[in-house]
């Protein structure tokens, strides 16, 4: 029996904690930091609620008519909506997906494993049992250590494997179910204190007011060409935080009742991700300019300037404390549902007990990340021209595979089983206005399609 979510909120809240991650609170404020701010802001609501809203619903349809894993669901809608479907669909939709999701587990529980590293040494200072002083050589010391990351990064893989044997309902739903409200409570906390620091308005005006010039805008007319490469970081970052570039919506679809009704779920859903980028943005940004730092410093911007920020306060050491508890919560959420679609393939694939697919993916996860880490470490000279294997994977599954990935099961959705997908949708819905319908139709065959194909063309 395939299993079930227990109740319609368990359901929203796991899809929202798969959805709200490392996404959210890491890389959304130093992307915004990167791209301009306000603009960036503005076109990441754009494309979440024109585009995003609209594949979350289609891919949680799909996967509830499916019933079954990704692979094997193209083949079982398209009969049901009397098509012909070539495996090639199941190999570029769910094998990719698959092959995507184990990448990523890879990179995502080597960040993981420093945020629990860091939980742990700020506790310890919190708590006055470490004397380590939190400095720019913090996050040196952190990644030059294989053996240190590794330790981390396997805790996390024990946690999150004995989490997921126990299954959807009282395993993943239940652990959301807790989680959740602990995450939001903290991220209020953090906002409310941040932005009310002396100086704060400053990053306040940069994160909510465009700067049309960043989007291409300027007094001598349009350059498209930067207008397209904003648009591809944000609709990479959309894709990314709604976790629709593997097999996760999917699945967490074909768990769900027939008569939930996935199209407000969809919305709390996003709604929820959403608000927590945008509080995000609000605790990371002002205070990057009240300390008077770069906010387009990139990827380190969490890692080591937020540390120096915290350094600096009044009840930094706290702070920064929960801060890192909550970027664990959020990623630790977010891994069960990437692990999630993984073990669910491998159940079906190798015909075999959840237990021993959640160990089998354990295991390969295990040895995705020492590769990762002993490439990142240099400790053998694994190289990619100039890469390592941690910025290559990062980059090759965020600017092709997640994108193709969602382009085929868009182009699938929209033109070859339409009326099944929208059929279920009606279930537990209600009545859905021609204009719905009609949208939803250009988005999967059309407007998403084309975004994708326009975002790898301006790829550098
Ligand atoms: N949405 C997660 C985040 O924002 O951190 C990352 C993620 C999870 C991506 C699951 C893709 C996925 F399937």
């Amino acid at each position: 029996m395939r299993a079930k979510w227990g109740s319609k909120l368990g359901f929203i809240l796991a899809t929202a904690g798969s959805a709200i991650g490392l996404g959210n609170i890491w890389r959304f404020p130093y992307l915004a930091g990167q791209y301009g701010g306000g603009a960036f802001l503005l076109l990441y609501l754009i494309c979440v609620f024109v585009l995003g809203y609209f594949m979350l619903t289609a891919k949680l349809a799909f996967g509830r008519v499916a019933q079954t894993n990704l692979v094997d669901g193209f083949r079982v809608v398209g009969e049901r909506a009397g098509q012909k479907v070539s495996p090639v669909w199941g190999w570029l939709g769910g094998w990719i997906g698959f092959i995507t999701g184990l990448l990523i587990a890879a990179v995502y529980i080597v960040v993981i494993g420093w945020t629990l590293s860091y939980v742990i040494e700020g506790g310890a200072l919190f708590l006055g049992l470490s004397r380590h002083p939190i400095d720019e050589h913090l996050f040196e010391r952190l990644v030059a250590s294989f053996g240190y990351q590794l330790f981390w990064s396997l805790l996390c893989i024990v946690l999150t494997t004995f989490i997921l044997v126990k299954g959807v309902k009282k395993g993943i739903e239940r652990v959301s179910l807790y989680l959740m409200p602990i995450l939001f409570f903290l991220l209020l906390f953090l906002v409310i204190w941040m932005i009310f620091l002396p100086g704060a308005g400053r990053g306040v005006a940069f994160f909510l007011k465009p700067d049309w010039t960043r989007l291409g805008f300027t007094a001598t007319g349009f350059d498209a060409s930067v207008f397209f490469n904003v648009l591809l970081v944000v609709f990479g970052q959309a894709i990314y935080s709604l976790s629709l570039g593997m097999g996760v919506v999917f699945v967490y679809g074909s768990y769900l009742p027939q008569q939930t009704d996935i199209k407000s779920s969809a919305r709390w859903v996003v709604g929820l991700d959403t608000l927590v980028a945008f509080l995000s943005g609000l605790i990371v940004l002002p205070a990057v300019f009240v300390f008077d730092l770069d906010p387009g410093q990139g990827p380190s911007l969490s890692f080591v300037s937020l540390p120096l920020i915290f350094a600096q306060m009044t009840g930094g050491r706290f702070l920064m404390f929960i801060f890192f508890v909550l970027l664990f919560l959020a990623a630790l959420t977010s891994l069960l549902s990437i692990c999630e679609a993984s073990i669910n393939l491998t159940m079906d694939m190798l015909k075999t007990t959840r237990t021993k697919a959640a160990l089998c993916v354990a295991a390969v996860n295990g040895i995705g990340v020492t590769v990762i880490l002993l490439s990142f470490t240099n400790i053998i000279g694994l190289k990619i021209g100039e890469e390592n294997l941690f910025d290559f994977v990062n980059r090759v599954t965020g600017a092709y595979m997640m994108p193709l990935m969602i382009c085929v099961c868009c182009l699938f959705m929209g033109w070859k089983v339409y009326p099944v997908i929208i059929g279920n949708l009606g279930q537990g819905s209600g009545h859905q206005s021609k204009t719905f319908k009609t949208y939803l139709k250009w988005v999967l065959c059309l407007l998403a399609p084309a975004v994708i194909v326009i975002s790898a063309l301006f790829q550098k």
